[in-house]
């Protein structure tokens, strides 16, 4: 919405919410989510033609298109629990909506939901009393975090789904005509209801299975000492296949990438496509093994046992430049780390210690006090290395790829183990230094790739 606010002067882009806290937070200097360059936008076109606010009714009242951005998590009961969407706040946005409409609206699904959403949306906006008239459409985003201004600014595509009726086909127009001011036309694809929906799940589903898929191969490279990025890097050269998302990591994170496969997957079962579901859902199994398989790689190297063993933790965030937690990689592993009894001292540059141990209070059930015990969070990856038996990188932070590690070396116990879930350490030359280097993808004993001089005479 700052996007737009901030293309077209003169349209008027008002966010509402229930959350007067986090309205406040948008109105104020410090704004509830870290993204670079969005501060910039926001602050101006703030008061000019961008407003924060708790009055939904007027918001709703004064709008003529309303794009519905509520939060889909999974849902955690009763049918579909662990893989459906929750649509509650979906439905309770197309209800006040129709209560309160004064005229004909465009109605815009922005908020990532299962297949045929719209049409749920639709029966209850249509269902109103008072005969004003709705039309629903489907523009899914594609902005990655960290990246999103960048994103928004220059879009791959914007892809705009309506009914193929003739007030559908206007709707269609108007928003396109929004996203024209600074997007070529070329990028607005227009597509029915459902191939828009569908596209994003999609979408996401093909981005998680480049990394689920190198993710896996990054365990056949650890035993035959071939290195995941020089095979990636190989493979990435076809132009077929493109370098981008063949990254191997300790596993994905986010809101939306798990979230949408489970989507997908439940609606392949819905529709009796077992097989088409299995498929997919071991894109999900996969990151999950990766993530589990990196914690015994840290256990089996320290001897076996972790139990109160101090392990930095470089990371928290689910990728870098973002201070979002949801779903990162992070909190499953640190949750694991809890298990083996290991005292976790953690530090992560934008996500604020508050929000760690709450994410980790959540997944262990531990109390505040107890987590104090086996958790800290330290003000500087020094702080969080001094002592410990180990660190381990968990977010692809840039300023972890140079640390002062003599100086950390020093503080920390020895042997002293580096677990790098990112591939971004100096391997080389923390060796040098002394420490035990473990990543991902690279050879169990070393890490090293095999030198170029000890094949001489191998290729004839
Ligand atoms: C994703 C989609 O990219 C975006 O189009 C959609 O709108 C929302 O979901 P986002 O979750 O913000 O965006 O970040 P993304 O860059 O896709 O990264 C997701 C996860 O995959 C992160 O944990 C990241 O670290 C991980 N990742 C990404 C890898 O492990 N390897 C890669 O090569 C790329």
């Amino acid at each position: 919405m700052a996007m737009i606010a901030a293309q077209c002067p003169d349209i008027n882009v008002t966010v509402v919410d229930l959350d007067a806290a986090r309205i406040d937070a948008w109105n104020s200097d410090r704004l509830p989510v870290y993204e670079p360059g969005l501060h910039e936008i926001v602050i101006a076109a703030r008061g000019r033609n961008l407003f924060f606010s708790n009055d939904i009714d007027s918001g709703i009242r004064d709008a003529s298109i309303i794009f519905v951005s509520v939060n889909t998590p999974t849902k955690s009961y009763g049918i579909g629990a662990g893989s459906a969407s929750d649509l509650t706040n979906v439905e309770l946005c197309a209800r006040r909506i129709a209560e309160v409409a004064n005229g004909h609206k465009i109605v815009v699904e922005k908020s990532t939901l299962p297949v045929r959403t719209a049409e749920s949306l639709k029966r209850v906006l249509q269902a109103n009393t008072n005969g004003y008239k709705f039309d629903i459409l489907s523009n899914p985003e594609f902005l990655a975090e960290g990246t999103a201004v960048a994103d928004l600014q220059t879009p791959d595509r914007v892809l705009i789904g309506g009914d193929d009726t003739r007030s559908g086909q206007l709707a269609i127009q108007a928003l396109a005509s929004v996203y024209a001011r600074w997007v070529p036309r070329e990028r607005i694809l227009t597509t029915n209801l459902w191939s828009s929906e569908l596209s994003k799940l999609v979408s996401n589903a093909l981005l998680a299975q480049r990394i689920s898929s190198v993710n896996a191969l990054s365990a056949l490279c650890e035993v035959t000492g071939a290195d995941v990025d020089e095979v990636t890097f190989a493979a990435g050269k076809d132009s077929r296949i493109g370098p981008k998302f063949l990254k191997a990591s300790v596993g994905f994170g986010g809101s939306c990438f798990q979230k949408d496969i489970l989507n997908l997957v439940y609606l392949c079962r819905h529709y009796g496509l077992d097989e088409v579901a299995n498929y997919w859902e071991q894109v999900v199994t996969i990151n999950t093994w990766q993530k589990t398989r990196f914690v015994r790689r840290m256990i089996d190297t320290m001897f076996n046992t972790i139990a109160g063993k101090r392990i930095a933790i470089l990371g928290f965030a689910f990728k870098k430049d973002t201070n979002d937690t949801r779903a990162s990689a992070a909190i499953d592993v640190c949750r694991a780390l809890l298990q083996e009894k290991a005292r976790l001292a953690i530090y992560d540059p934008r996500v604020r210690s508050s929000v760690i141990l709450k994410e980790l209070a959540d997944v262990t059930g531990l109390s505040p006090s107890e987590l104090e015990k086996c958790i800290v969070c330290e003000p500087d990856p020094y702080c969080a290395a001094a002592g410990a038996h180990a660190l381990a990188v968990l977010t692809e932070w840039d300023e972890f790829k140079e640390l002062d590690f003599e100086l950390i070396y020093r503080s920390m116990k020895k042997p002293a183990f580096a677990f790098d879930g990112r591939n971004i350490l100096p391997h080389a030359l923390m060796r040098g230094i002394g420490f035990d280097v473990k990543a991902i993808g690279k050879s169990l004993s070393t890490g090293a790739t095999v030198p170029a001089e000890s094949l001489e005479g191998i290729s004839a």
